[in-house]
Protein backbone atom coordinates (compact mmCIF):
# COMPACT_ATOMS: atom_id res chain seq x y z
CA UNK A 1 0.00 0.00 0.00
CA UNK A 2 1.38 3.58 -1.02
CA UNK A 3 0.61 5.85 1.91
CA UNK A 4 0.87 9.72 0.73
CA UNK A 5 0.92 12.95 2.22
CA UNK A 6 1.18 15.92 0.42
CA UNK A 7 0.39 19.98 0.57
CA UNK A 8 0.62 21.06 -3.05
CA UNK A 9 0.50 18.02 -5.32
CA UNK A 10 4.23 16.77 -5.78
CA UNK A 11 3.80 13.53 -3.32
CA UNK A 12 0.48 12.65 -5.02
CA UNK A 13 2.26 12.74 -8.41
CA UNK A 14 5.19 10.35 -6.99
CA UNK A 15 2.48 8.22 -5.44
CA UNK A 16 0.23 7.98 -8.49
CA UNK A 17 3.27 7.06 -10.33
CA UNK A 18 4.77 4.04 -8.29
CA UNK A 19 1.24 2.86 -7.61
CA UNK A 20 0.60 2.73 -11.40
CA UNK A 21 4.17 1.08 -11.99
CA UNK A 22 4.13 -1.40 -9.67
CA UNK A 23 0.32 -2.64 -9.39
CA UNK A 24 -0.22 -1.35 -5.98
CA UNK A 25 -3.16 1.22 -4.35
CA UNK A 26 -2.11 4.71 -3.54
CA UNK A 27 -4.08 5.87 -0.63
CA UNK A 28 -4.18 9.59 0.97
CA UNK A 29 -3.55 10.03 4.47
CA UNK A 30 -5.19 13.75 4.40
CA UNK A 31 -8.71 12.81 6.29
CA UNK A 32 -6.62 10.12 8.44
CA UNK A 33 -4.28 13.20 9.59
CA UNK A 34 -6.43 15.56 9.69
CA UNK A 35 -9.42 13.88 11.78
CA UNK A 36 -6.46 12.14 13.99
CA UNK A 37 -7.75 8.32 12.70
CA UNK A 38 -5.47 5.86 13.75
CA UNK A 39 -6.96 2.93 12.60
CA UNK A 40 -4.96 0.23 11.79
CA UNK A 41 -3.62 -0.39 8.63
CA UNK A 42 -2.71 -3.76 6.89
CA UNK A 43 -0.62 -4.25 3.60
CA UNK A 44 0.31 -7.41 2.43
CA UNK A 45 2.55 -5.65 0.01
CA UNK A 46 5.49 -3.58 1.73
CA UNK A 47 4.53 -0.07 2.64
CA UNK A 48 5.61 2.97 0.69
CA UNK A 49 5.12 6.24 2.05
CA UNK A 50 4.96 9.53 -0.31
CA UNK A 51 5.82 12.76 1.73
CA UNK A 52 7.43 15.91 1.00
CA UNK A 53 10.77 17.06 2.37
CA UNK A 54 10.28 19.35 5.30
CA UNK A 55 13.62 20.58 6.60
CA UNK A 56 15.26 17.80 5.76
CA UNK A 57 13.35 15.22 7.18
CA UNK A 58 9.83 13.48 6.99
CA UNK A 59 7.13 15.91 7.82
CA UNK A 60 6.45 15.65 11.53
CA UNK A 61 2.53 15.40 11.00
CA UNK A 62 3.58 12.34 8.96
CA UNK A 63 6.18 10.67 11.35
CA UNK A 64 3.55 11.57 14.50
CA UNK A 65 0.56 9.78 12.84
CA UNK A 66 2.72 6.45 11.83
CA UNK A 67 3.98 6.14 15.44
CA UNK A 68 0.09 6.51 16.64
CA UNK A 69 -0.79 3.79 13.62
CA UNK A 70 -0.36 0.03 13.72
CA UNK A 71 0.71 -1.48 10.49
CA UNK A 72 0.39 -4.74 10.31
CA UNK A 73 0.90 -7.41 7.29
CA UNK A 74 4.38 -6.36 5.54
CA UNK A 75 6.89 -5.68 7.23
CA UNK A 76 9.09 -3.87 4.64
CA UNK A 77 8.74 -0.22 4.10
CA UNK A 78 9.78 2.19 1.42
CA UNK A 79 9.88 5.73 1.38
CA UNK A 80 9.73 8.06 -1.87
CA UNK A 81 10.50 11.78 -0.92
CA UNK A 82 9.69 14.34 -2.68
CA UNK A 83 12.09 17.62 -2.37
CA UNK A 84 13.21 20.80 -3.74
CA UNK A 85 16.72 19.52 -3.67
CA UNK A 86 17.80 17.60 -1.31
CA UNK A 87 16.68 15.33 1.86
CA UNK A 88 19.39 15.70 3.39
CA UNK A 89 20.01 13.09 6.23
CA UNK A 90 16.71 11.95 6.46
CA UNK A 91 17.44 8.29 6.01
CA UNK A 92 18.78 8.50 9.83
CA UNK A 93 15.57 9.33 11.23
CA UNK A 94 13.15 7.82 9.05
CA UNK A 95 15.58 4.20 10.17
CA UNK A 96 14.88 5.21 13.57
CA UNK A 97 10.97 5.49 12.96
CA UNK A 98 11.31 2.02 11.34
CA UNK A 99 12.92 0.71 14.30
CA UNK A 100 10.41 2.14 16.81
CA UNK A 101 7.57 0.76 14.39
CA UNK A 102 9.66 -2.83 14.01
CA UNK A 103 9.48 -2.42 10.12
CA UNK A 104 12.32 -2.84 7.72
CA UNK A 105 13.56 0.30 5.80
CA UNK A 106 13.99 -0.62 2.51
CA UNK A 107 15.39 2.56 1.48
CA UNK A 108 14.59 6.22 0.38
CA UNK A 109 14.13 7.76 -2.73
CA UNK A 110 15.13 11.03 -3.38
CA UNK A 111 12.82 12.32 -5.81
CA UNK A 112 13.20 16.15 -6.62
CA UNK A 113 10.10 18.35 -7.43
CA UNK A 114 9.62 22.02 -7.66
CA UNK A 115 9.94 23.73 -4.36
CA UNK A 116 7.04 24.87 -3.15
CA UNK A 117 8.00 26.74 0.46
CA UNK A 118 7.11 30.32 -1.15
CA UNK A 119 7.01 31.48 3.06
CA UNK A 120 10.66 31.16 2.24
CA UNK A 121 11.77 30.07 -1.29
CA UNK A 122 10.81 31.11 -5.00
CA UNK A 123 8.49 28.42 -6.78
CA UNK A 124 9.41 27.49 -10.04
CA UNK A 125 6.74 28.88 -13.27
CA UNK A 126 4.92 26.94 -14.89
CA UNK A 127 7.40 26.14 -17.44
CA UNK A 128 10.50 25.47 -15.50
CA UNK A 129 8.17 22.98 -13.27
CA UNK A 130 7.48 20.99 -15.92
CA UNK A 131 11.37 20.79 -16.70
CA UNK A 132 11.79 19.50 -13.04
CA UNK A 133 8.80 17.04 -13.13
CA UNK A 134 9.93 15.48 -16.46
CA UNK A 135 13.40 15.25 -15.29
CA UNK A 136 12.23 14.06 -11.66
CA UNK A 137 10.40 11.04 -13.95
CA UNK A 138 13.39 9.67 -14.12
CA UNK A 139 14.27 8.89 -10.62
CA UNK A 140 10.85 7.80 -9.96
CA UNK A 141 10.77 5.37 -12.52
CA UNK A 142 13.79 3.60 -11.18
CA UNK A 143 12.59 3.76 -7.87
CA UNK A 144 9.36 1.89 -8.70
CA UNK A 145 11.47 -0.52 -10.25
CA UNK A 146 13.47 -1.26 -7.34
CA UNK A 147 10.03 -1.11 -5.15
CA UNK A 148 8.06 -3.73 -8.03
CA UNK A 149 11.57 -6.38 -7.77
CA UNK A 150 11.33 -6.05 -3.88
CA UNK A 151 15.44 -4.94 -4.34
CA UNK A 152 16.63 -2.04 -1.53
CA UNK A 153 16.75 1.63 -2.98
CA UNK A 154 20.28 2.46 -2.31
CA UNK A 155 20.23 6.94 -1.35
CA UNK A 156 23.18 9.21 -1.62
CA UNK A 157 25.94 9.40 1.62
CA UNK A 158 24.72 13.08 3.31
CA UNK A 159 27.38 15.37 3.25
CA UNK A 160 28.29 17.60 6.45
CA UNK A 161 25.62 20.21 5.36
CA UNK A 162 22.56 17.95 5.10
CA UNK A 163 23.68 16.02 8.53
CA UNK A 164 23.35 19.48 9.96
CA UNK A 165 20.60 20.53 8.50
CA UNK A 166 18.06 16.80 9.03
CA UNK A 167 19.65 17.56 13.10
CA UNK A 168 19.84 20.84 14.53
CA UNK A 169 17.96 23.19 12.39
CA UNK A 170 15.42 20.41 11.92
CA UNK A 171 14.87 20.78 15.81
CA UNK A 172 15.43 24.38 15.73
CA UNK A 173 13.18 25.14 12.86
CA UNK A 174 9.93 23.50 14.03
CA UNK A 175 9.57 25.85 17.23
CA UNK A 176 11.36 28.75 15.70
CA UNK A 177 10.02 29.06 12.44
CA UNK A 178 6.91 26.82 11.76
CA UNK A 179 4.18 29.10 12.68
CA UNK A 180 1.30 30.79 11.35
CA UNK A 181 0.83 34.25 12.50
CA UNK A 182 2.01 35.35 9.58
CA UNK A 183 -0.79 34.60 7.36
CA UNK A 184 -3.48 36.69 6.29
CA UNK A 185 -6.21 36.92 3.67
CA UNK A 186 -5.71 40.41 1.56
CA UNK A 187 -8.88 42.44 0.73
CA UNK A 188 -9.51 40.94 -2.50
CA UNK A 189 -10.10 37.70 -0.89
CA UNK A 190 -13.52 36.39 -2.53
CA UNK A 191 -14.69 34.11 0.51
CA UNK A 192 -14.45 30.81 -1.50
CA UNK A 193 -13.06 28.71 1.82
CA UNK A 194 -10.81 26.25 -0.39
CA UNK A 195 -7.69 27.35 1.93
CA UNK A 196 -10.31 25.73 4.80
CA UNK A 197 -10.81 22.58 2.46
CA UNK A 198 -7.51 21.86 1.74
CA UNK A 199 -5.87 22.62 4.80
CA UNK A 200 -4.79 18.79 5.74
CA UNK A 201 -4.62 20.09 9.51
CA UNK A 202 -8.45 21.63 9.52
CA UNK A 203 -6.33 24.30 11.42
CA UNK A 204 -8.23 27.45 9.43
CA UNK A 205 -11.69 28.86 10.52
CA UNK A 206 -13.51 31.60 9.54
CA UNK A 207 -14.41 35.26 11.32
CA UNK A 208 -16.41 37.74 9.36
CA UNK A 209 -15.70 36.11 6.07
CA UNK A 210 -12.18 36.06 6.66
CA UNK A 211 -9.89 33.00 7.28
CA UNK A 212 -8.25 32.73 10.96
CA UNK A 213 -5.41 30.61 11.09
CA UNK A 214 -5.78 28.43 14.50
CA UNK A 215 -2.11 27.66 15.43
CA UNK A 216 -1.86 24.36 14.55
CA UNK A 217 0.29 24.90 11.05
CA UNK A 218 2.45 22.86 9.61
CA UNK A 219 3.77 25.47 6.75
CA UNK A 220 2.45 23.12 3.52
CA UNK A 221 1.40 25.75 1.63
CA UNK A 222 -1.86 24.51 0.72
CA UNK A 223 -3.87 27.43 1.90
CA UNK A 224 -1.57 29.84 -0.32
CA UNK A 225 -0.85 27.92 -3.32
CA UNK A 226 -4.76 27.01 -3.52
CA UNK A 227 -6.27 30.24 -3.34
CA UNK A 228 -7.51 31.03 -6.93
CA UNK A 229 -7.24 34.61 -6.27
CA UNK A 230 -4.13 34.66 -4.79
CA UNK A 231 -5.34 36.71 -2.32
CA UNK A 232 -3.64 34.41 0.83
CA UNK A 233 -0.08 35.52 1.58
CA UNK A 234 2.82 35.03 4.56
CA UNK A 235 3.70 38.57 5.87
CA UNK A 236 5.63 40.26 3.15
CA UNK A 237 7.87 36.53 2.48
CA UNK A 238 5.18 35.33 -0.30
CA UNK A 239 4.36 38.58 -1.90
CA UNK A 240 4.66 38.78 -5.89
CA UNK A 241 5.97 35.02 -5.74
CA UNK A 242 4.71 32.29 -8.12
CA UNK A 243 2.28 30.19 -6.43
CA UNK A 244 2.83 26.71 -7.37
CA UNK A 245 0.54 23.29 -7.30
CA UNK A 246 1.83 20.22 -9.17
CA UNK A 247 -0.09 20.04 -13.12
CA UNK A 248 -0.14 16.34 -12.93
C1 LIG B 1 7.58 23.42 5.17
C2 LIG B 1 8.44 23.04 3.99
C3 LIG B 1 9.75 22.67 4.19
C4 LIG B 1 10.54 22.26 3.10
N1 LIG B 1 11.83 21.86 3.34
C5 LIG B 1 12.57 21.40 2.31
C6 LIG B 1 13.90 20.91 2.53
O1 LIG B 1 14.38 20.85 3.65
N2 LIG B 1 14.62 20.49 1.47
C7 LIG B 1 14.11 20.50 0.20
O2 LIG B 1 14.81 20.12 -0.73
N3 LIG B 1 12.85 20.94 -0.05
C8 LIG B 1 12.08 21.38 0.98
N4 LIG B 1 10.78 21.83 0.74
C9 LIG B 1 10.20 21.69 -0.62
C10 LIG B 1 9.26 20.49 -0.71
O3 LIG B 1 9.83 19.37 -0.07
C11 LIG B 1 8.93 20.11 -2.15
O4 LIG B 1 8.53 21.17 -2.92
C12 LIG B 1 7.89 18.98 -2.14
O5 LIG B 1 7.94 18.29 -3.34
C13 LIG B 1 6.48 19.47 -1.90
O6 LIG B 1 5.61 18.34 -1.90
P1 LIG B 1 4.04 18.40 -1.92
O7 LIG B 1 3.64 19.15 -3.18
O8 LIG B 1 3.65 16.96 -1.96
O9 LIG B 1 3.59 19.10 -0.69
C14 LIG B 1 10.00 22.25 1.79
C15 LIG B 1 8.67 22.66 1.61
C16 LIG B 1 7.90 23.05 2.69
C17 LIG B 1 6.47 23.47 2.45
Amino acid sequence: MILYFTGTGNSRYAAKYAAEATGDQAVDLFDKIRNKDYTPMHSDKPWVVAAPIYCWQLPHVVRDWMMATEFTGSREIYFLMTCGSSVGNAEKYLRRLCDAKGLAFKGCAEIVMPENYIAMFEAPDKEKAERIINAAERSLKKAAGHIKAGEPILGEKPDIKGKLMSSLVNKIYYPLIVKDKKFYAKDSYSGCGLCAEKCPLGNIEFADGKPKWRGDCTHCMACIAYCPEEAIEYGKASEGKERYICPR
